[in-house]
């Protein structure tokens, strides 16, 4: 059903992800710039609209991302726009998908911030994406896979299929306002993923309002699986950590962020 999912986002959620106050809030750019500063260069896969990879080139990091969303990367563009020269020379911007891209270039970090790689629903998609970063990583190089912990206990927990407002009323510079909602369509246990719905509700100067849904799979992950996965494609769990202040991941931890050495030559 989900084998070959692939969400791009798209209007308006690609226009309001930049606005999106609990996106504003998520402490994890230091942690990036920090590893993209430690490595030299990097590649980040889904990086969308730049919220990540801005700040990376603009700390002096050379940047390649990579994403699926046309209208996430004209975002990026927009945004590059407006930086001084040389931080848009450290930008490498290419629309692809993660499963199958060749950049012909290698770096010595990739990163999936914010979750990228749990759009991947299928085993078959995840490996294809293993496989790609595998050839596009030097010796020794190092992958982040960034993913939320799974709480067994909330997968299923109905009060997930209500619709909750995640965002309040929040103005746009040009007038209009949108507040959105969020909830669990379906809990698909045996695929391992939820349907995700997002409900965004713009108001425009005039008091029109319209009403947009992006409903998406995503799939979620177990610490053990994800170890099995990349050895599977040639890697090595180096650490797991459970947030972005490097903790290591525990029963509580919201974060499970895996970093993995490339070990052996994997086709
Ligand atoms: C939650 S956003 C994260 C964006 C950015 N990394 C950040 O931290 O703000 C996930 C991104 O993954 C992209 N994406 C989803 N599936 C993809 C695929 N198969 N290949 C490349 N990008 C994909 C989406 O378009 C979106 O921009």
């Amino acid at each position: 059903m989900f084998a070959h999912a692939e969400h791009e986002y798209s209007y308006p959620f690609a226009e309001f992800y930049d606005h999106t106050p609990l996106y504003l809030a998520r402490p994890d750019i230091a942690f990036y710039v920090d590893e993209a500063r430690a490595a030299g260069k990097v590649l980040e896969l889904g990086c969308g609209s730049g919220r990540v990879l801005i700040p990376t080139a603009a700390a002096g990091v050379p940047i390649a991302g990579l994403d699926l969303s046309e209208a996430m990367l004209a975002r990026c563009r927009e945004k590059l726009a407006a930086q001084p020269p040389e931080v848009r020379e450290r930008v490498r911007l290419v629309r692809a998908s993660m499963t199958s891209f060749d950049l012909g270039e290698t770096f010595p970090l990739v990163t999936t911030p914010f979750r990228a790689f749990q759009h991947l629903i299928s085993i078959d998609d995840q490996l294809a994406c293993l496989r790609s970063v595998h050839r596009h990583l030097a010796p020794g190089g190092r992958l982040i896979l960034d993913m939320f912990q799974t709480n067994p206990a909330a997968m299923g927990d109905p009060e997930w299929m209500r619709e909750r407002e995640d965002t309040p009323e929040t103005k746009l510079p040009d007038g209009r306002s949108f507040r959105r909602t969020a909830r669990i369509v379906a809990f698909h246990r045996a695929a391992q993923c939820n349907e995700v719905e997002f409900a965004v509700y713009v108001t425009h100067p005039g008091g029109r309002t319209e009403r947009h849904t992006q409903t998406f799979p995503f799939r979620y992950f177990f610490p053990k699986e994800v170890e099995h996965l990349l050895a599977r494609s040639g890697f090595r769990v180096v650490t797991v950590f459970g947030g972005f202040d490097r903790s290591p991941l525990s029963n509580d931890s919201a974060e499970m962020l895996t970093l993995a050495e490339k070990t052996d030559e994997h086709s």
